[in-house]
Formats: C-alpha cells, structure tokens, sequence
C-alpha cells in the first residue's frame, strides 16, 4: 500500500472543494484527479492541487492509480457512480445521502459486498466532539433510559439556492428537500444517539420555495427502545437558526447545538438530589452562538469530512470497517423514506 493514499473527487460543485481542502489537511492522503462532465470546474478544483481534470469517470478509472474516489455529484447518482467505482477495484466514499431509493442502496451493498472494497458514506457530524462525547456517555447508559429525542432544523435557503443546480429541489436527484437533503445529518445524529427507530408518522409540505420537494417537514418518531422523538425541520425559516439535537432520559440529558454540547446534565454527577422539579433555568450552561450552514451552504468547515477522510484511510490500512459504512449510511435514508410514505398515506409507517 502507498505511503499516500491517492483520492480521486467526482463533482467539483458546492462540496467537492471541501473534500479538496480536508484531503490536503491529512499527511496520509493526496488528490491526484478530479472529475466533472463540466471541464472548466474539473480544471479548476485540479488546477488548486496540482491534480489531473477529467470529464468522465471511466476514463479516470482506467488512466489513474488511484486508491479511494469520493462521489459528490447530485444525490440520486450517487449508486450508480459508486458502483462502477467499486467495480473498478477501488474504494469509496459517498457523499450525504448514500442513495435517494432502497433499490440503489440494496445495490450499492450487493456491489460492495462482491468486491470486497470499502464503502464509507459522508455523516461527518458523527465525527463532531460534541457528537463523539453524548455517544460515547449513551454507551455508558449515562442518560439512563432514553424517553424523549428531537431533532430540530429551521434553516433558511434561498430560492436562488434551489434554482442554482437544476438537480436541487427534485424528487429525481435530490429525492426530496429539507429532510432528504438538509435535514439528514441531524436525523442520522438522532437516529445514532437515540438507537434504531421502528415507526414514523409524518407531514410534509412546501410553504416558500418553488420547488417539487418539500421546504417544511414534521414528523413523530417511536425508537426501538420504547422512546418517542419529534423531528422539525424547513428550508424556509428566515433567518436560519442553529440546529438542535435533543436527547432526555431519566438519567440525564444532553443538547447539541450548531455542533457544540451546549447542554449536559447527569445524575450520576449531581452531589446532591436535585430538586422534585428538576433544575432551574438558571443552573442551565449558556449556549454559544456561531455561524452555521443554518444560513449559508457554503459555510462548511473542512475539518470534520477530514476527520472522516481519515477514518477511510484507518479502515482500509486496517482492513477494517469505516465508521459510517453502508449499512449505516441506510438508517437516515430510511427514516426519510417512511416519512414520505406517512405524509403521503397518513398512516404511520412500521420501519422495524
Ligand atoms: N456533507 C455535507 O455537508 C454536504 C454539503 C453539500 C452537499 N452535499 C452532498 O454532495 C452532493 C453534491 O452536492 P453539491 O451541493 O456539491 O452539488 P453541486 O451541484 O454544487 O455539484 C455537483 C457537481 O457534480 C457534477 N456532476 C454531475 N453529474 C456528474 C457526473 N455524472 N460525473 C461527474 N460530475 C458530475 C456537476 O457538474 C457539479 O459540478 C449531494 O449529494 C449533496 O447532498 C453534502
């Protein structure tokens, strides 16, 4: 194995450049190709790194030794690229979601599974502090049992955001709006802390944005463990507020916000019994602010996709497995899925 691994990106839009900027970052990895079907955004992320342009992947694959392609094209691509990368002998890694429909996902794994390469898919707030933190403190069962989890994601998006791709907004590429596309790193984060969810019900609609797919989203979730969860989620809240992962069990609670634990409280901790109504607001740790892709989708930091860059290359000088695998890469897609169907039939949809 080389001392580098080389990476190739496909798609040199909106997040391709970060995949550039967090590969640079890591001692143990280069960029040595990039690809477009656009030449002019190829030759330019390729002219930043000293990379090679190409306009199709094949020709890419069959030019370049490269060990690991990350995929950032338009999300219902997302299988039929990775599998013929796959095919190739090479790993992968996908960008958010793995797929807009379980038959490519089914594919992808049956792809993996043959070839015997590494498939990671992008979630890169698992690898966030704050997320490692109430991971590792759920493993402890520090939270007690978990009675309640929310995620929360009133963010802002333009309509020039959804007229700046003609994919963007579109059941065929993006597979739906604020929760296929935006919302999806929170409903994996929740999905993550809180433990397999068996049953949603959902509504959905589009109130701001001419688009097909939805702007707002409500749904109530029933976790496998008997907690129930809410997620809350539009691409038409003006301004754009922070995200918000809620977890609460008898035990303890913790809150997540714009990536930072803002809020955590275990009994185990306490040095004396709290209150028969709980703890005053005051007692409450403040919560910093920051600027987020609440607001912009370009303000995205390179660091945490590093992160879980870097954990591609552990699991393929381990031979080991990525954090976020396929398998895993299909729970959120999942959830999303049910609650399409819910809003579409009004029932509660059984996931489990
Ligand atoms: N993890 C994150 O935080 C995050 C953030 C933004 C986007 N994404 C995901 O990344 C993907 C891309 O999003 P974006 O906003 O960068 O989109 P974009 O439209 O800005 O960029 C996509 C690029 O792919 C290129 N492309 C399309 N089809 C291609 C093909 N067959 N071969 C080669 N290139 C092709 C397009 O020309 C375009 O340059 C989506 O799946 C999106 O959900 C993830």
């Amino acid at each position: 194995m080389p001392e580098k691994l080389r990476f190739s990106i496909l798609g040199c839009g909106v997040i391709g450049p970060v995949h550039a900027e967090a590969i640079a970052s890591l001692p143990d990895a280069e960029l040595i190709s990039v690809v477009d079907i656009h030449p002019e955004k190829a030759q330019k992320l390729a002219g930043q790194y000293g990379a090679t342009p190409y306009t199709q992947l094949q020709h890419m694959l069959d030019k370049e030794p490269v060990d690991v392609v990350i995929i950032c094209a338009p999300s219902g691509l997302h299988g039929e690229l990775a599998c013929q990368v796959m095919r190739s002998g090479r790993h992968v890694i996908v960008e958010k979601p793995m797929e807009i429909t379980r038959e490519a996902i089914d594919e992808m794994l049956q792809v993996q599974q043959a070839t015997g390469v590494k498939l990671a898919v992008i979630s890169q707030h698992r690898f966030d502090k704050a997320s490692l933190q109430v991971h590792n403190l759920v493993e402890e069962k520090a939270f007690g049992r978990l009675v309640l989890g929310n995620a929360i994601v009133p963010w802002s998006r333009s309509q020039e955001y959804y007229d700046s791709g003609d994919w963007r907004g579109t059941w065929k590429l993006d597979g739906g709006g604020v929760l296929m596309n935006q919302s999806i790193h929170s409903i994996d984060l929740l999905q993550w802390l809180m433990g397999p969810v068996k049953s949603v019900f959902g509504y959905t609609d589009t109130l701001v944005h001419r688009m097909e797919t939805e702007d707002v989203a409500v749904a109530v979730l029933r976790f496998a463990n008997g907690a129930l969860g809410t997620i809350a989620a539009a691409t038409g809240a003006y301004p754009g507020v922070t995200t918000r992962i809620e977890i609460f069990g008898d035990k303890g609670s913790a809150i997540i916000e714009n990536d930072n634990l803002s809020f955590l409280h275990l009994a185990r901790d306490d040095k004396e019994a709290i209150s028969s109504y709980g703890v005053s607001p005051q007692e409450q740790n403040k919560v910093e602010g920051k600027s987020s892709t609440s607001q912009n989708p370009a303000a995205l930091s390179a660091s945490s996709h590093a992160l879980q860059i870097a954990d591609m290359i552990r699991a393929i000088r381990e031979d080991g497995t990525p954090l976020v695998d396929g398998y895993e890469g299909r729970h959120p897609v999942e959830i999303i899925l049910g609650i399409y169907e819910s809003a579409r039939t009004k029932k509660e949809v059984m996931l489990l």
